[in-house]
């Protein structure tokens, strides 16, 4: 039913790709959205490429279904990363945080399909210079780092559009089948969804982050750090309260210790990285329900669309 160019490429049913997140975006999430037809993503932002050797070889157990890596590039300690994903198998890498010409011919000379996050048209023109098959197109609603300069999904997305001819994967903001069939409509053919994988049952961290963002508003997310790149959209708690208007610290010494809030769920121990659309998440669910519902949702409103005003 979604058959696109992204579908046949990376050989998904469901064009929903899990978003890369440090920590996170290990096996237990990805093989349950690999399982469920769409595209799980295995991290390596977390630089610790002995743990994630170790989440891929899960992933061989855990589906038989297509999934992929991420290189953050900003976050890479180990230079030897590409050999270190070929070697891997891995068909599909999807870069992120750094320069599209760094790895994309290396990836490409490998035989893997690369595509590429990027946050303004000007990043877009250069990494399709760069040779990479596709975009990842990220507003500035979206959770984790951010380009401080920031622009809207709604902006970017048809922007960018309208001037490459490579597929794009749309994300910030996408949560169910009203913004996916949005997402197409403005010239995408997938869409990536971070803030609300974090809240599946399958996503790896503290119960406490997955309540705070069912709990949160649509003004509960802050963007940080924009005198200090890179800037940072998080959850609204005291810490990143404090820091909203603070132009004189850098944010990041602010993730010292993560681990306290991703596994020990102490909410002001460090910034809980989430997108605006915290705020239009109600529930914890499975990966499966979310997957299915926006798929199913997404194709019945194109269809309804399609009888209101074409019929
Ligand atoms: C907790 C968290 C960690 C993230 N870490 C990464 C990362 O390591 N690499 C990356 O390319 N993007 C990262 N991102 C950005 C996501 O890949 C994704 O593009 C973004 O979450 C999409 O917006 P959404 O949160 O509205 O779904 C992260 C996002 C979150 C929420």
């Amino acid at each position: 039913m979604f058959k696109n160019r992204i579908t046949d490429l990376l050989g998904i049913e469901i064009p929903i790709v899990q978003a890369p997140m440090g920590y996170i975006a290990r096996a237990q999430l990805a093989s349950a959205v690999s399982n469920a037809g769409a595209m799980g993503i295995i991290e390596t932002s977390s630089g610790d490429l002995a743990a994630i050797r170790e989440e891929i070889t899960k992933m061989a157990d855990l589906t038989d279904r297509p999934f992929g890596v991420n290189i953050a590039q900003a976050f890479v300690r180990d230079p030897s990363i590409v050999e270190f994903v070929v070697e891997q198998g891995v068909r599909f890498v999807i870069t992120s945080a750094g320069d599209p010409r760094t790895y994309t011919t290396q990836l490409k000379d490998a035989g893997l399909t690369v595509f590429h996050v990027i946050p303004t048209l000007r990043a877009a023109q250069k990494a399709v210079d760069a040779g990479v098959d596709g975009l990842v197109v990220e507003g500035s609603e979206g959770g984790g780092f951010k380009n401080p300069s920031d622009v809207s999904t709604m902006v970017l997305l048809p922007l960018v559009a309208s001037k490459v001819d490579v597929p794009i994967v749309a994300a910030g903001g996408f949560v169910d089948g009203r913004t996916m069939a949005a997402a197409f409509a403005l010239g995408a053919e997938a869409v990536q969804m971070g803030t609300r994988m974090v809240a599946t049952v399958e996503s790896p961290i503290h119960e406490n982050w997955k309540q705070a963002i069912v709990a949160a508003r649509e003004t509960d997310t802050v963007l940080l750090n924009r005198h200090a790149a890179p800037s940072l959209r998080v959850l609204r708690t005291e810490r990143s309260n404090a820091l909203e208007f603070d132009v004189t610290s850098n944010a990041m010494e602010h993730m010292a210790r993560h681990q306290e809030l991703y596994f020990g769920g102490d909410m002001d121990s460090a910034l809980a990285l989430s997108g605006a659309v915290a705020g239009r998440i109600n529930s914890v669910e499975p990966v499966a329900k979310v997957i299915g519902d926006c798929a199913r949702d997404c194709l019945e409103r194109l269809s309804a669309l399609h009888d209101q005003y074409l019929k």
